[in-house]
Order: structure tokens, then C-alpha cells, then sequence
């Protein structure tokens, strides 16, 4: 017996503490406040395969829910279903890019506030943390075969803040200097936050993930792992145990793991045991005394725009792929348990589309946290693990929804006749407006989300054309809406258009209004966004720019104090004769009692709805699958609520009567597939 089976003897079954540090391959604990048998401890017995919380056997079943994509006055609701399942965990990422927007100003608060999260969690369902604080999130398909997006990112940039382009770093999520003194300051304000709710000081938080499924990103810097595992490890202490996740391929195991630190495994459902047997035994090769985990367990998966289908594991899957880890006595993470909705402008891009603004995710608790069949059948199965310690308790109930009908929307500011600062009309601050020769990009602009207007003068009329730029160009003539060019949608891109109907008077104004749709996450490749390049009208550039980056809400929770005066005389108005659909669009919404519910944006082109000041995310029923964007009953008040829809593309079918558009709020969400 080594010093380790000898103290786990005593532990376990004399309850005697001895002296002395216990060296594992994933830190060193200190016997003796371990042994005493009531100080908080979490590490791995490598004797038996299996986690001690406490010093006690431990497994979990956990299941992945955002804070940063809840309300924050819904977290309890949700909390609360996660612990009515029967689980006992939760698992979260930290993305960096929300908690650190602009360079060196920080923000914990509010939506983003995990420590209470966590705290949340623990004091009311007693629910443990598996905590990732990797840089990066994104979710690696290969294992489970949907057709269409085999990878896709989720979060703007991977959770990468955008500032970080404009620092030269050669390599994200390498050893450059450049990149990781930035993840060192980052976790230099991070970490001390984590440290208190670490198991060891009576927390909840069980271990900390580091990167994310480094071993798919193809760059194998084992120097950047180790500098990750020393630096967390500087903080924290060498009695908190680490862990990597991988897809579980050798390959993959092979770049994503470093010593001293837990590896661990994800994939989706199958019926197949023989396959998640073999998976479990890849992790062992590199974790050869220690539990089998699925970190990644997926009962559902994200959308893009545009995706014509979705292909998704049965219930009866899910639950055989569950029922074969629990008996090989693993521990188990359903990635989302609750996927929740990416607010703002925070959700991510694949290399052929942008996410979605939901992330339902087709995840057991919807994204209004409503209890699915899913999530009853889920439930079932625990229940009935006879061996399970925290059982399922009654099924919670849902919240009410609402449907409040159809309002009229008015233009108030059509997007062409804007000059820019002036964008939002009199409802906002003007933006951050900026002179230069040539366009500046949104990085350099530091102006990263949503977007910017860029207005220049032109002599003449011809062939426009911006070799580079990202997302969307939505291309204007002396307050004429032209087209819209395209980086890259699927296979389809525009970077020319051929202008007419100028004035030739040297007064034609040229108007791009440019939108980030998300940046990607995946690839981790610097994904700019703005124009990029000159832009070329029949082959000469065009210069001096005027470029303002346009003020909407960005975070769900920011509420931004719209001039109601001003509004409200927008709305006596009658609509003007002008037919354009392209512009800032208001309605007041009347509300007698608060509820969740929907606003379908059928028949609307593409755009921004914000509710009260409340950025609901993006809407693109052109494109669908998403027809509907959810309103959280806290983001209603009873009395006027102020809608607003930004229209990029033209509010067509929206607009059929002569007086107004009309927007609808309804009870439920739709997903159009196919369409
Ligand atoms: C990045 O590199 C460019 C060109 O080499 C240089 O002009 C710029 O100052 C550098 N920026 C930073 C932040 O180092
Ligand atoms: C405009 O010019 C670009 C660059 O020369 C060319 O590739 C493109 O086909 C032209 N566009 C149109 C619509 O003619
Ligand atoms: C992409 O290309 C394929 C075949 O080349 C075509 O069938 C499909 O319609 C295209 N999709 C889009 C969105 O243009």
C-alpha cells in the first residue's frame, strides 16, 4: 500500500486522520484537514477510481445552464428545475468577452454576477458547480451526426473579447506573450472571485475546467496548457482539481490533455454501449485511475439561421446513453439542461451562418424554463436509480404566458435619411462618430457589437465594391436603400453592387450601415468585422469616412432611457407617405398583467427588437428557423411598454395596411424548419 490506499483506508473506513500531504496525479492534498472528516476537500481517490467530496464517494450528474443567458430574475425559477430532475450539479462557462467589454473595465454584476449564481445554487437545492473557466466555448459535434453544422460556436468570438484583435497577437490560445499576459490579467481579476467559492473554503464550486476542447483547436501548444494549469494553480492553490474536456478521440486526447490535470470526455447519446464504452476507455488511457466523466452530454443542439433541419436524439436515446454511463459509474454533464437565449448581440457564428438569438437548444427546460416531455422522461430515469442520493422532487410548475395581440408600429426614423449620428432619430445618445480616410473597422472603432453607420460623399454612380468586410452591408443612396452585400451566408457572397440614380452633383451621399452578425467561434480565426478594406467605386477608393458606431442596448439587462416625449410624439404622428421599410419602428404595448411572452416577427425582414430598453436579440423570419423572440415577464411593466424594432431589410409583409406595421405578441415560440 502506497502512502495514498493507506490513508484512504483509514479515511473511509476508520474515519481516522493521519499527517502528512497526499500527492496525486492531480495535486496534493493535506491529509490532515482532509481525514478530520468534516473539512470540505474535492479530489480524485485514485485507489478506487472515483471523486471524494468530503472524503466521501462522490459522482454527479450536472447539467450545463448560463447565467449570462438568464434573466437574472428568472435564475431561481430555472435553479430550482434543474433540481427537481434529480441532479445534484450544475456546470457553466464564464465567457470573458461579457464580463470584460471594453479592455480593463470589468463587470460581475447583475446577469453576470456567477458568484451569486453559484451561491444561489448551493444555498437553495444544494446543487455542487463544475466551473469552466477556459477561455473558450464552443461545442464539437462528431460525435452524434446532424446533418449541416458538424461544429458550431455559440458566444460572440468564443468568449474571446473582441479588444484582443487589435493587440497583434499571432495565435489565440497559444503560448504568445501577447495573448497570455492578457489571460493573465484577465485571471488576475477572475480568480480571486472564484477562490472563495472553491469546496475547500466551504463552497460549492467541486473543479475548475481549463481551455475547451483544446485538442479539436489543431494547435497542440502543451506549453500554453501548462502555462494555463501553473497560472490557475498559482491562484488557487494545488488542492483544487483541474480538468480538460475532449471530444473522446485519442487524437484529440492527445493535443487537449497536460499532465497534472483531469481529463475528461464528451459525446452525445447512443444506443450504442459498446460505443460509450470504448469512449470511457479512451479517457482512461490518459486518466488511467480515475472516474469516467461525459462532460458534454448533448439531449439537444443549437441552430444557425437558415438551417433547413434539425435532427435530434429520441428521448429513448438520450435516456439508454444516460442509463449505460450511470452503470459504468460515471459522471455525467447534459449540455444544455437549459440552453436559455443569447440576448444582446452575444451569440456566435459558424463558418456558414450565425446562431440563432434562442438558445433553446431543444434542451429539457425550454427556453421560457418550462418543463419539457424531455425533461419528464429525464426525470423518470432518475427516479428510478434506486442507488441515487438526491431523488427527483415534484414536477415544478410553468410560468404563466401571455398573448397581448397585435400592435401597430410606426416608422419614426427611416435608416437611409440618417446621417449617422442621428441614427436612432431623438430616442438615443447620437453614437460615437469618428473622421478618418478610410473606413475604420468595428475594432478599431472600439465600437464591437452590432452597428456601425459610415457615410461618405461620391461623385459619381457605378460599381461599388468592398473586397473585405464583415457581416452585412446594407447599402444606401441619398437615403435610398440599394442592397444589402453579403461576406458570407452558406455560399453566398456580394461584394459588389452596381449603384444608379445619383445626382452627379458631388453631394451623392453614400450610406453603409454594416453589421456584425457574430463572430465565430470555433475556428478562433481573427474575425474582424466593419469594412475592412477600401471600398471601391468603378475601381477607385473612395475616401474620407464619417463612421459612427450606432447605441443600442447590449447586455439584456442594460435598459437604455429612451426620450418618451419624443416617442410619444412619433406616434400621434401619421405615418409618413414615405413608403421606405427600412428604418427604426415604435409601438407602445399595453400590458394589464406581466407575462412571458413572444414577439413574432412574421413578416418582418431582418433587425434588432428591443423591449423597455431590453436588447431582445435579432430576428430574421426571411431566413428562420426562429420566428419568435422571447420577453421575459420581468422585462414587461404593467402600463406602456416601449417596443422598438431596428428593420435592416424592409418590414414588407409587416406593413400591408396604409396607417402602420403591425407586430404581434403571442403565447408561444415558433420555429419554422424547412422554410
Ligand atoms: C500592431 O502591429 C502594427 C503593425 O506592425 C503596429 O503598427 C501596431 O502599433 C501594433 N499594435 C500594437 C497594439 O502593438
Ligand atoms: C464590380 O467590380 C468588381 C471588381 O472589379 C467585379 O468583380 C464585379 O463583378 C463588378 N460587379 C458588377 C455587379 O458588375
Ligand atoms: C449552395 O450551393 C448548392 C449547390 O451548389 C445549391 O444547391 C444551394 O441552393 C446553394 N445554397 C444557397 C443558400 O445558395
Amino acid at each position: 500500500m502506497n502512502l495514498w490506499t493507506t490513508w484512504l483506508f483509514i479515511t473511509l473506513n476508520l474515519l481516522i486522520s493521519t499527517n502528512g500531504l497526499v500527492r496525486t496525479s492531480y495535486g496534493n492534498w493535506n491529509l490532515e484537514r482532509i481525514g478530520d472528516g468534516n473539512t470540505p476537500s474535492f479530489l480524485i481517490d485514485e485507489s478506487k477510481n472515483q471523486f471524494l467530496l468530503d472524503g466521501l464517494p462522490f459522482r454527479y450528474i450536472s447539467g450545463s445552464i448560463h447565467y449570462f443567458r438568464i434573466p437574472r430574475e428568472r435564475w431561481e425559477e430555472r435553479l430550482g428545475k434543474v433540481r427537481a430532475l434529480g441532479f445534484n450539479a450544475i456546470q457553466y462557462y464564464i465567457p470573458w468577452n461579457a464580463h470584460e467589454l471594453e479592455e480593463g473595465n470589468h463587470d460581475f454584476s447583475g446577469i453576470l454576477d456567477f458568484a451569486e449564481f453559484s451561491s444561489m445554487a448551493f444555498h437553495k437545492y444544494n446543487l455542487w458547480t463544475i466551473l469552466r473557466i477556459g477561455m473558450i466555448f464552443m461545442v464539437n459535434n462528431f460525435q452524434i451526426k446532424i446533418p449541416g453544422p458538424y461544429i458550431c460556436g455559440e458566444w460572440e468570438n468564443g468568449g474571446l473579447p473582441a479588444w484582443l484583435l487589435n493587440k497583434n497577437v499571432t495565435k489565440q490560445r497559444s503560448s504568445d506573450p501577447v495573448f497570455t499576459r492578457e489571460v493573465e490579467k484577465w485571471f488576475e481579476t477572475l480568480l480571486p472571485r472564484v477562490k472563495p467559492l472553491l469546496r475547500k473554503n466551504g463552497g460549492p464550486v467541486l473543479m475548475l475546467q481549463i481551455e475547451n476542447e483544446y485538442g479539436s483547436y489543431g494547435v497542440c501548444d502543451k506549453q500554453y496548457l501548462r502555462f494555463l494549469r501553473d497560472l490557475t494553480r498559482a491562484h488557487v492553490g494545488d488542492d483544487v482539481l483541474l480538468f480538460t474536456t475532449d471530444g473522446a478521440s485519442e487524437k484529440l486526447l492527445k493535443c487537449g490533455t497536460v499532465e497534472g490535470v483531469f481529463p475528461t470526455v464528451d459525446f452525445g447519446p447512443t444506443d450504442n454501449k459498446k460505443d460509450i464504452e470504448s469512449y470511457f476507455q479512451i479517457q482512461r488511457k490518459y486518466a488511467p485511475n480515475a472516474p469516467f466523466v461525459n462532460s458534454e452530454y448533448y439531449p439537444g443542439w443549437l441552430v444557425l439561421w437558415g438551417q433547413k433541419r434539425q435532427d435530434l436524439p429520441s428521448p429513448q436515446t438520450i435516456i439508454n446513453g444516460a442509463q449505460t454511463m450511470y452503470s459504468l459509474g460515471a459522471s455525467m454533464n447534459f449540455y444544455m439542461i437549459h440552453g436559455g437565449t443569447n440576448f444582446g448581440f452575444w451569440n456566435g457564428a459558424e463558418t456558414e451562418a450565425p446562431c440563432i438569438s434562442s438558445y433553446d437548444y431543444d434542451a429539457p427546460i425550454s427556453e421560457a424554463g418550462d418543463v419539457t416531455a424531455k425533461y419528464l422522461e429525464i426525470r423518470k430515469w432518475i427516479k428510478g436509480l434506486t442507488d441515487w442520493t438526491t431523488p427527483p422532487l415534484d414536477v415544478p410548475g410553468n410560468s404563466p404566458k401571455a398573448r397581448y395581440g397585435k400592435i401597430k408600429m410606426r416608422l419614426a426614423h427611416s435608416n437611409g435619411n440618417s446621417n449617422g449620428n442621428g441614427f436612432m432619430g431623438d430616442f438615443t445618445d447620437p453614437g460615437d462618430c469618428v473622421d478618418s480616410e478610410r473606413p475604420l473597422s468595428f475594432e478599431k472603432m472600439k465600437h464591437f457589437l452590432g452597428l456601425i453607420a459610415y457615410q461618405s460623399k461620391i461623385n459619381s454612380c457605378g460599381n461599388l465594391t468592398i473586397p473585405s468586410f464583415g457581416d452585412f452591408v446594407y447599402v444606401y443612396l441619398n437615403g435610398k436603400y440599394i442592397d444589402t452585400l453579403t461576406r458570407r451566408y452558406y455560399n453566398l457572397t456580394r461584394s459588389s453592387v452596381i449603384l444608379g440614380g445619383c445626382r452627379n452633383d458631388g453631394e451623392d451621399r453614400l450610406f453603409l450601415l454594416v453589421e456584425n452578425q457574430g463572430r465565430q467561434t470555433f475556428e478562433t480565426i481573427n474575425d474582424r468585422k466593419g469594412i475592412l478594406s477600401e471600398v471601391y467605386l468603378n475601381g477607385e477608393a473612395v475616401h474620407f469616412w464619417t463612421q459612427c458606431g450606432i447605441k443600442l442596448p447590449i447586455q439584456s439587462e442594460e435598459s437604455q432611457d429612451y426620450n418618451r416625449k419624443a416617442m410619444k410624439k412619433i406616434l400621434r404622428n401619421k405615418l409618413s407617405k414615405d413608403n421606405q421599410k427600412q428604418g427604426v419602428f415604435v409601438g407602445v404595448l399595453e400590458v394589464e398583467a406581466a407575462a412571458d411572452t413572444w414577439l413574432d416577427t412574421t413578416g418582418w425582414g431582418k433587425g434588432i427588437a428591443i423591449v423597455n430598453g431590453r436588447n431582445l436579440g435579432r430576428y430574421w423570419p426571411t431566413e428562420g428557423p426562429q420566428m419568435t423572440l422571447y420577453i421575459p415577464a420581468e422585462y414587461l411593466k404593467v402600463g406602456d411598454n416601449l417596443v422598438m424594432m431596428v428593420e435592416l431589410e424592409g418590414a414588407t409583409d409587416a406593413c400591408t395596411s396604409t396607417t402602420a406595421c403591425v407586430a404581434d405578441f403571442i403565447d408561444h415560440p415558433i420555429f419554422h424548419f424547412g422554410k
